[in-house]
């Protein structure tokens, strides 16, 4: 069955192609020649997930899924959430990190997650699957690898961020791979 996987992230679409094998033939946007950047302009997670593939759906008529994620902090009720990409007005990961560290200055909760939210559309059904990792932010950066915020995330029963983490041990936690493996439970049990 062809399924378009609604990035032209290569990384994103390496892992997923290698845990589906065959059974799936998977497309990026540029496959499917949408050259178009797809809207993303809700006001949450789910919206923008949900909005992206309905839009492949709606203009190329081909079974698709699209993923959005973010960091929650509840001190901050919620943000940066759906803006975590440009944050700080910019997509400037150290600058991002910065914006959140000063609102969080006299924070005494650190609690945050991450969340990933993937929504796949079969035959014009929508179904959504979550990811979720909980943990707490620290003070100052730590950390060299991974992207966005992980240098001041240390994930729960963790005492490392996820830039101190090797991607491969990042992998067995995160919000992404946990979304990931609910879809690929899912696409892989699908007989339609
Ligand atoms: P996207 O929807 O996967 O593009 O993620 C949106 C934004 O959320 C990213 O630009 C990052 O700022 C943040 N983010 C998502 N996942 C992660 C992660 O695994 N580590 C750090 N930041 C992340």
């Amino acid at each position: 069955m062809q399924l378009c996987f609604a990035t032209n992230n290569a990384h994103k679409l390496k892992e997923i192609r290698a845990i589906l094998g065959d059974s799936f033939e998977l497309k990026t946007l540029n496959e499917i020649n949408c050259e178009e950047e797809l809207p993303e302009t809700t006001d949450t997670i789910e919206g923008n997930s949900h909005q992206k593939a309905e839009y492949v759906w709606e203009h190329f008529h081909i079974n698709c899924f699209a993923d959005d994620s973010g960091l929650e902090i509840t001190a901050l009720n919620g943000a940066p959430g759906v803006h975590s990409a440009y944050y700080s007005g910019t997509r400037n990961h150290q600058k991002n990190i910065e914006r959140v560290l000063n609102e969080l200055q006299d924070a005494d909760d650190r609690s945050a997650q991450f969340k990933t939210v993937i929504t796949l559309i079969l035959n014009g059904q929508s179904q959504q699957f979550e990811g979720i990792i909980k943990g707490n932010l620290l003070h100052q950066p730590r950390g060299t690898e991974g992207f966005g915020y992980d240098p001041i995330f240390v994930p729960e029963s963790h005492d490392r961020t996820f830039a101190e983490m090797t991607l491969e041990e990042k992998g067995k936690l995160s919000h992404r791979a946990r979304a990931f493996s609910k879809l690929v439970d899912f696409l892989q049990s699908y007989q339609g």
